[in-house]
């Protein structure tokens, strides 16, 4: 999850000072401005009497009783609705803070606080916004170059769109190389590289122009696949895109390509699903320890990130095997997909999805039951406790 909120903190103590300090750090607002001011409620409403209202005000004050609700009227007065506000206070009365969340405090404290308390309060109340979003965006990501990761990509989005019924795009980041357009025989007349260029002015009826149709249900912003476009994604302008494209389709397939930027980074930490897409291979092992690593405590528990290898069995000999991807990283894939040649090669020299080209092969039965671990519609699987690593390869990768 990354929220982009404007905080405003008002403090009195240095440990709260501290705290909010401590958790704006915190990878999840770096997209995220907060200011804090020391002087409590006087200050908060001094300040908010001049100023425009953030998204969240965090505020310590000492005043009990009478005295305090005369402080969160006058708070009131000045403030805009909808504002959220957490409170820091001196009063330890069951009743008060009943009364405090019926008069629209999002969460109260007492006396003090720490940074991952105020983390939790803070996501906790803006998660039900997020969850208000539309559509449910995946993204794919290749652990390694050529372990199938676009290929997964267009083709969980075709069987999205058939399974359910539902409108899919696809989002082809991979401005240079991209293959969305191949995937679905396309020549695109506009890409991704108008919306990002006109980003500024973007909205669904722009956007519109830019997609172009893949098959019944799935549309699709390809990529340039051109080496001098000239277009450079920024996490700015992409956010714009991804934020119109959200408000149009139920599912969002974000084919991200294989490199670590902070666009990039951020795509993984917050789609709805990281797929990260690798081979039963030592290189993988390695990559998709860090990955997970990373990503496990920016996503959050809700948010799974799902190891899938691909192509297995495409080496004779010297593969790894699950387990191995087990002991190192504490997680085992949710899928493994076999490799099939001849059904891969028929798909792309048809520009058909595998449902076409090849429905007997394992790879499209893989395909469609990615899909439908993905999609957030089949009964939710069990997250499946994370083991420390152990076992003979993890000691390659300790620390
Ligand atoms: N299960 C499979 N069996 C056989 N071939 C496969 C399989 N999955 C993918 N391929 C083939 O592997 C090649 C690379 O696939 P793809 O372009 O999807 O990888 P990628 O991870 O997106 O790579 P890149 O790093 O270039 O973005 C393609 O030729 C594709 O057809
Ligand atoms: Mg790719």
């Amino acid at each position: 999850m990354i929220l982009r909120i404007h905080i405003g903190a008002f403090t009195l103590t240095d440990a709260v000072r501290e705290a909010v300090q401590d958790m704006s750090e915190d990878r999840i607002f770096l997209r995220s401005s907060t200011m804090i001011e020391d002087g409590g409620m006087d200050a908060a409403v001094a300040y908010l009497s001049e100023h425009s209202t953030p998204d969240l005000l965090i505020i310590e004050s000492t005043a009990e009783d009478e005295a305090l609700f005369e402080e969160l009227n006058m708070l009131a007065d000045v403030c805009q609705p909808g504002t959220r506000v957490i409170l820091i206070g001196a009063e330890n009365d069951i009743n008060l803070f009943k009364t405090l969340i019926e008069s629209g405090i999002s969460q109260y404290f007492l006396e003090t606080v720490t940074a991952e308390e105020l983390k939790a309060a803070v996501v906790d109340t803006f998660a039900e916004k997020s969850a208000q979003a539309k559509s449910r965006t995946i993204a794919f990501f290749g652990m390694r170059g050529g372990a199938g990761s676009s290929t997964l990509a267009h083709n969980v989005a075709f069987e999205l769109a058939q399974l359910y019924d539902e409108d899919v795009i696809i989002v082809d980041l991979d401005i240079p190389f991209g293959t969305a357009a191949l995937s679905y025989n396309i020549q695109p007349h506009q890409t991704i590289a108008d919306a990002l260029n006109q980003s500024a002015n973007l909205d669904e009826s722009l956007l519109m122009r830019f997609l172009e149709t893949g098959t019944k249900n799935v549309s699709i912003l390809c990529a340039p696949g051109r080496l001098n476009s000239g277009v450079e994604i920024t996490p700015q302008t992409l956010e714009r895109v991804i934020h119109v494209v959200k408000e149009m389709a139920s599912y969002v397939i974000l084919d991200v390509p294989h490199a670590w930027t902070t666009w990039t980074q951020d795509l993984l930490v917050d789609a709805d699903e990281t797929v990260l897409v690798g081979q039963p291979d030592l290189y993988t092992l390695r990559d998709g320890k860090n990955l997970v690593e990373f990503l496990a405590p920016n996503r959050g528990l809700e948010h799974p990130t799902r190891l899938v290898l691909n192509r297995v069995g495409e080496l004779k000999k010297g593969e790894l095997g699950e387990k191995d991807f087990k002991d190192v990283l504490g997680q085992a894939p949710a899928l493994t997909i076999p490799f099939d040649g001849e059904a891969l090669a028929a798909a792309m020299n048809n520009g058909e999805v595998l449902r076409s080209a090849a429905p007997k092969s394992p790879v499209t039965e893989s395909v469609e039951t990615l899909a439908k671990m993905v999609s957030g519609k089949e009964a939710i699987t069990k997250l499946k406790k994370q083991k420390p690593a152990g076992g003979l390869l993890s000691s390659l990768f300790k620390k």
